[in-house]
């Protein structure tokens, strides 16, 4: 029996915990040998248009011109990985995905929302994650648990950013309460693993991927 590919997505601002979380549930996924993908990333095509996003130098990025360098970035993944995935019933697991634009350009930067779903419209054919989970954090604990790393472009967007960014993304998990479940990511580590597996348990067993 052919299987309907399954679509999940990490969120949350940066420092929030997703990479983690993200490496130990592709330890738990490992038996339906999922597709790991990282946002903006994962093509050869991305990982160039992330360079040009995530390069400090780059201080004079437009925030249109940013949205839709994120969106060319989605794309071109959309076209080269998630839909031929999602076609041959494959399981996918991406770090960050359409939200992540609606959170850091919209909320964070203050752009349109309509023009930025139009626009994600346009670059994913309206493909959607069938479930998402969102790392909650507050921006300073976030903020002191990168503190060691070398920020990039948008993490040195600072405190008030990273905090419009999390009200967007609460804001989007109030809007699509059967897609987005929020995790509270001030938890222990795995406690957070035990809640998203049990989320991912429970989207498997609805779509019939349960072994
Ligand atoms: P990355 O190093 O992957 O951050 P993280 O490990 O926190 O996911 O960098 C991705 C950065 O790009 C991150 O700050 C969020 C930002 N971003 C947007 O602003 N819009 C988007 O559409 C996407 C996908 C990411």
């Amino acid at each position: 029996m052919s299987r309907k590919g399954l679509f999940i997505s990490l969120e949350g601002i940066d420092g929030c915990g997703k990479s983690s979380l993200k490496t130990e549930l592709e330890e738990f996924l490992q038996p339906y040998s999922p597709v790991s993908i990282r946002e903006p990333g994962s093509t050869v095509i991305s990982e160039q248009i992330r360079q040009l996003l995530l390069d400090c130098r780059n201080d004079n990025i437009g925030d249109r011109t940013e949205a839709m360098l994120y969106a060319s970035a989605r794309c071109q993944l959309v076209d080269e990985i998630i839909q031929p995935s999602l076609s041959s019933g494959r399981l996918i697991l991406a770090d960050r995905y359409i939200d992540s634009t609606i959170a850091y350009q919209g909320y964070g930067r203050g752009l349109k929302l309509d023009f930025l779903y139009n626009l994600n419209q346009l670059c994913t054919g309206g493909i959607e994650p069938d479930l998402t989970l969102l790392l909650d954090l507050d921006p300073l604990v976030a903020l002191d648990r990168r503190a060691d790393g070398r920020p990039d472009r948008l993490e040195q967007e600072g405190l008030e950013f990273q905090t419009r960014v999390r009200e967007g993304y609460l804001q989007i998990a109030q809007t699509n309460p059967a897609r987005v479940k929020v995790i509270d990511a001030s938890q222990p580590q795995v406690l957070v693993k035990t809640m998203a597996i049990e989320y991912i348990n429970e989207l498997m067993q609805r779509h019939n991927w349960s072994e």
